[in-house]
């Protein structure tokens, strides 16, 4: 058995507060329940020098389980710890994320609204830990959907991981400002794509527009055909079913409005505070567009919806929600307005 400490992201402290070693422990728990070949014991926190880790014992972590967990959304440093406790030795183990651009990609766009990029990397992989493709993570180019995807934190993600991204956005403004954003920073990174913006008809009506783009992280990718697709639809998530086919989805990830800075629209109706009716009237149409196997990973603000009834119409969609222990412990506190929470379900 050898024993390891995770040193967290101190990025993480400005965005969780105190909560940033609880939702590690939560997330490394999420890995070690659906991906690792090693179990992770005696997890907890633990001071070394005065500074706070998440430690736990192990059988030696393979390759491929440093791999995993080089993905943990708050994870800076890995460290095999020898000697006794007050003089610890600590041994740096290599970190090999996904990481298939550079890192302002995710950074360089600031707006109110924004959900944060470290919460964001989060939440895609506790949906992706849950889904039948879990095991391929670092395997394959999954497909993620993003149904609110303001201006594209989820998709940016999914393209950091090499997988392929498409959203739905309602607000005209989010999606332009998204358009200009990633083809401007494209051009800037000099990394071959093809773009374009245009109107979507069905029966000779527009029904709304839509930005693709082809784009690879290198230009040999890009002749072999190794490319990624990102795709943006500027249209009311309700309709998400006219745009797409059935079962086109691995993974479904999305930070629902929180009542604050946005509102929730169904129908093209009032613009209301709690997100449920909003989440009842699209998830039909949703859950349609998920594979079999494939995973929903939701968080929403507390505030505005109990988790009973977020997690009910969830199970009303015929999703299965994931209750295990890992998956309860991701509720934190964002400011004054906001208790975030995340309900992750699969589809049967
Ligand atoms: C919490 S924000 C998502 C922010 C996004 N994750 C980001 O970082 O930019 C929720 C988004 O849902 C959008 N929205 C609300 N109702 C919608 C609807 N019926 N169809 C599509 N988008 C909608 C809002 O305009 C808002 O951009």
């Amino acid at each position: 058995m050898r024993r390891y400490a995770l040193l967290v992201l101190p990025a993480t402290n400005r965005v969780y507060a105190e909560a940033s070693v609880a939702l590690t422990r939560a997330e490394l728990s999420v890995f070690a329940e659906t991906v690792l070949g090693a179990r992770l014991l005696d997890l907890a926190e633990t001071r070394l020098g005065g500074v706070p880790y998440v430690t736990f014992s192990a059988e030696t972590l393979s390759g491929r389980d440093v791999a995993y967990l080089s993905n943990l959304s708050s994870i800076y440093a890995l460290f095999e710890v020898d000697g006794d406790a007050g003089g610890e030795i600590l041994r740096p183990v290599g970190l090999t994320p996904l990481a298939e651009f550079d890192d302002d990609l995710l950074t360089i766009q600031k707006y109110a609204g924004k959900t944060n990029e470290y919460f964001t990397k989060l939440l895609l992989n506790v949906t992706v830990l849950a889904s039948t493709s879990g095991t391929e993570m670092l395997d394959r180019p999954l497909h993620v959907f993003d149904p609110l995807c303001g201006r594209g934190t989820t998709l940016n993600q999914a393209l950091m991981y090499g997988y392929d991204a498409t959203g739905i956005e309602i607000d005209g403004k989010d999606v332009e400002a998204y358009s200009g954003f990633i083809r401007t920073w494209l051009k800037r990174k000099r990394l071959k794509h093809q773009a374009e913006f245009t109107p979507v008809r069905r029966d000779r009506k527009v029904i709304g527009r839509k930005l693709h783009v082809t784009l690879a992280p290198s230009k040999d990718a890009y002749k072999s055909g190794s490319t990624l697709s990102l795709t943006v639809v500027n249209a009311d998530t309700l309709k998400a079913r006219d745009f797409f086919r059935p079962r086109s989805f691995d993974v479904l990830v999305t930070d629902a409005p929180y009542g604050v800075q946005h509102g929730s629209r169904s129908g093209g109706a009032k613009l209301s505070r709690t997100p449920l009716d909003l989440l009842a009237a699209a998830l039909p149409g949703w859950v349609e567009l998920l594979r079999p196997g494939g995973a929903l990973g939701l968080s929403w603000n507390t505030y505005v919806a109990r988790r009973e009834d977020a997690a009910d119409v969830l199970t009303r969609a015929g999703l299965e929600v994931c209750e295990s222990e890992p998956y309860l412990g991701f509720r934190h506190r964002v400011d004054q307005a906001i208790i975030r929470d995340i309900l992750v379900a699969r589809k049967p």
